[in-house]
C-alpha cells in the first residue's frame, strides 16, 4: 500500500512537463526530444513522470511507449479520461514500464459537469469508480483526479474521493485546474479532505496547481503543510495558459525552508539547472532572466551594497548556493590549448556522457570556437553540446551561407543545402540579411511557413560571445516547431535554427502520412 500520512516527511515529485507542460500553446516536442527529457528527469530523480496522454494522438502514444520502455526509476504515468477506450490506450502505452501508473480524471465542479460533460453528479461518481476499477485491473498504481476540484462542492468532492479510494485508487490528486485557489483556502481544502474522508489514509494525497493568479507554487506549499505528499509540477513552470507550479521553485522552497516545511524530496537538486536549460532549449521557450531559481539573474548581484555584502559573507544576500542547483562555478576555463582529455573531463563535470562519434564532433566544434574566442566557458560548451545532441531527422542540411548587406545595397543571401546527397542552391534578396537567408531556405525546402517567433541571445557576456538563436515556425496546421542554433555569427546561427525547425516540421509531416492519428481526444486536462 502506498498510503502516506501527513507525518511522513517525503514529498513525492510528479513531473508533468511532458504532458501538461507540452499543452502550453506553441510548445511541441518530438518523440526523441521527449525521451531525452524523460531520461534527464530520471537523473533529476523525480518520483513520477507523466509522459503524455496516449489517447490524444498517435505521437503522444508513441512517446509514452518509448519512455515506458527506456526510462527506469520513476513511475511512468499515462493520462486518460474515464472512458474504457482511453484507459486501455493508456495502459497499452505504459505497460512495458517497470513502474506503470494510470492517471484517470473526470471533472467534479458543477460548471464542468453540466456544461462540458453534460453528466449528472451520479453519473460522474459511477464513471470515476468504474474507471479506477478498470485501471486497477491493469496495474498497482492508479491515480485519480477530480478535475476542477477547487471549484467543486466540498461534500460531493469528498464523496468522490472516498469512493475512488475504496475502488482502489492509490493516489488522489486534487487539481486547481483553473488556478483559482488562494493558498490558505487551498491548504484548508486538502486538510479537510484528509480529515473528513474516512479512508484517506489508504491513498497518497497529491495536488496539481495552475498559475493563473501566480499562486501555483504558494498553493502547492500550503497543501503540503496540510498533508499533501505528492505535488504535480513542471520544469520552468511550463503548462496550459499561465502554466503549472514550477518544480524547481517547489523543490528549493522545501529545501531552503526545511526549518518550516519539515519535509524533503528525493530530487537531486544539482540536476535542476541542467534540466531547466534542456527544457528551454527543446521547447524554444526562454526562461525570463528574473525567474526564481533558474533565471539568469537569480544569483546575480547588481547593487554595489549587495556585492559588498556578498563578498564579505554570501549569506548576507544569498539564501541558496548556486552550486546546489547545479550552476557550475568551477574555475576551469577551457581555451585553444585544451586537449580532448580536458574537454571530455569538462563534459563529464557538466553531466554529459557522449559516445566517441559525438565526442569527436563536439570536440571539433569546440576547437573551431577556440580559434575565434579566447576563453570558452561552461555556458558556451553547454550550448554547443545541446546543439549537437538535438536529435533531428535532417531532411535538409545547411552547407554554406553567404550574405551581403549594409549601406544602401539590398541584403542578398546565397545558400547551399544538401538534400539526399544533392547540393541545392538558392539566392534571394530580403529586407535584411536574415530575411534574405530565410527566403532562400524556404524556397529550397519548398515549404509555406510563417515565422511566429525569433529571438537572439548571447550565451555569455563579451563581444566574442556565442549567439543563440531560437526560431519558431508554423504551417497552415497551426502547429509550432522550434529550432535553435548557436554560433559566433548570428546570421549562421539564425540559418541553423530555421533549418532545424523546418526539419522538425517535415519529420512531423512524414509521421502523419505514415500513421494517421487514431482520433483526437476532445478535452485535455
Ligand atoms: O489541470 C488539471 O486539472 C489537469 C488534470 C488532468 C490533472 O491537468
Ligand atoms: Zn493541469
Amino acid at each position: 500500500m502506498n498510503a502516506k500520512s501527513k507525518t511522513d516527511d517525503t514529498v513525492y515529485i510528479f513531473d508533468t512537463t511532458l504532458r501538461d507542460g507540452e499543452q502550453s500553446p506553441g510548445c511541441t516536442m518530438n518523440v526523441q526530444e521527449k525521451l531525452k527529457l524523460a531520461l534527464q528527469l530520471a537523473k533529476l530523480n523525480v518520483d513520477a513522470i507523466e509522459a503524455g496522454f496516449p489517447m490524444s494522438s498517435q505521437g503522444d502514444f508513441d512517446a509514452v511507449e518509448l519512455i515506458a520502455r527506456n526510462v527506469y526509476g520513476p513511475a511512468i504515468v499515462g493520462l486518460c479520461r474515464t472512458g474504457f477506450a482511453d484507459i486501455d490506450r493508456a495502459w497499452n502505452a505504459i505497460k512495458a514500464s517497470e513502474r506503470p501508473r494510470i492517471h484517470t480524471f473526470i471533472a467534479t465542479s458543477p460548471v464542468h459537469m453540466k456544461k462540458k460533460l453534460e453528466m449528472t453528479p451520479r453519473q460522474v461518481v459511477k464513471a470515476a469508480v468504474e474507471a479506477v476499477k478498470r485501471a486497477r485491473g491493469y496495474c498497482d498504481e492508479v491515480e485519480f483526479s477530480p478535475e476542477d476540484a477547487s471549484r467543486s462542492e466540498f461534500d460531493f468532492l469528498a464523496e468522490v474521493v472516498e469512493k475512488v479510494i475504496a475502488a482502489g485508487a492509490t493516489h488522489v490528486n486534487i487539481p486547481d485546474t483553473v488556478g483559482y485557489a488562494i493558498p490558505e483556502e487551498f491548504g484548508k481544502l486538502i486538510g479537510n479532505l484528509i480529515k473528513k474522508v474516512p479512508n484517506s489514509g489508504r491513498a497518497v494525497f497529491s495536488v496539481h496547481c495552475h498559475n493563473d493568479l501566480g499562486l501555483a507554487v504558494a498553493n502547492s506549499l500550503a497543501a503540503i503543510r496540510n498533508g499533501a505528499r505528492q505535488v504535480e509540477c513542471t520544469i520552468n513552470g511550463l503548462g496550459e495558459r499561465a502554466g503549472n507550479a514550477s518544480l524547481e521553485e517547489i523543490v528549493m522552497a522545501i529545501y531552503t525552508r526545511h526549518d518550516l516545511m519539515g519535509v524533503k524530496t528525493n530530487i537531486i537538486t544539482q540536476e535542476i539547472y541542467r534540466t531547466s536549460r534542456m527544457v528551454s532549449k527543446i521547447t524554444g521557450f526562454t526562461v525570463q532572466p528574473n525567474k526564481a531559481i533558474v533565471g539568469r539573474n537569480a544569483f546575480a548581484h547588481e547593487a554595489g551594497i549587495h556585492q559588498h555584502g556578498v563578498l564579505r559573507d554570501k549569506r548576507t544576500y544569498e539564501i541558496m548556493d548556486a552550486e546546489t542547483i547545479g550552476i557550475a562555478t568551477s574555475s576551469l576555463v577551457l581555451g585553444k590549448h585544451s586537449g580532448r582529455h580536458a574537454f571530455n573531463d569538462k563534459l563529464i563535470e557538466l553531466g554529459y556522457e557522449l559516445d566517441t562519434a559525438m565526442l569527436n564532433k563536439a570536440f571539433s566544434r569546440f576547437k573551431n570556437l577556440c580559434d575565434q574566442k579566447k576563453e570558452v566557458t561552461d555556458d558556451d560548451i553547454q550550448s554547443i553540446i545541446e546543439d549537437e545532441l538535438t536529435v533531428v531527422d535532417e531532411t535538409y542540411r545547411l552547407q554554406s551561407v553567404h550574405v551581403m548587406c549594409g549601406g544602401t545595397a539590398k541584403a542578398t543571401a546565397m545558400i547551399e543545402m544538401l538534400h539526399q546527397s544533392e547540393l541545392l542552391e538558392q539566392a534571394a534578396i530580403g529586407v535584411g540579411p536574415i530575411d534574405a537567408v530565410y527566403q532562400c531556405i524556404r524556397q529550397i525546402a519548398g515549404v509555406d511557413i510563417k515565422l511566429v517567433d525569433f529571438s537572439v541571445k548571447s550565451v555569455t557576456g563579451g563581444m566574442d560571445a556565442l549567439g543563440e538563436v531560437t526560431a519558431r515556425i508554423s504551417d497552415e496546421s497551426g502547429k509550432i516547431f522550434s529550432g535553435r542554433g548557436a554560433e559566433l555569427d548570428i546570421v549562421l546561427a539564425s540559418a541553423k535554427a530555421y533549418v532545424m525547425a523546418i526539419n522538425k516540421l517535415l519529420h512531423w509531416r512524414k509521421g502523419i502520412e505514415a500513421k494517421p492519428a487514431r482520433r483526437k481526444a476532445a478535452a485535455k486536462g
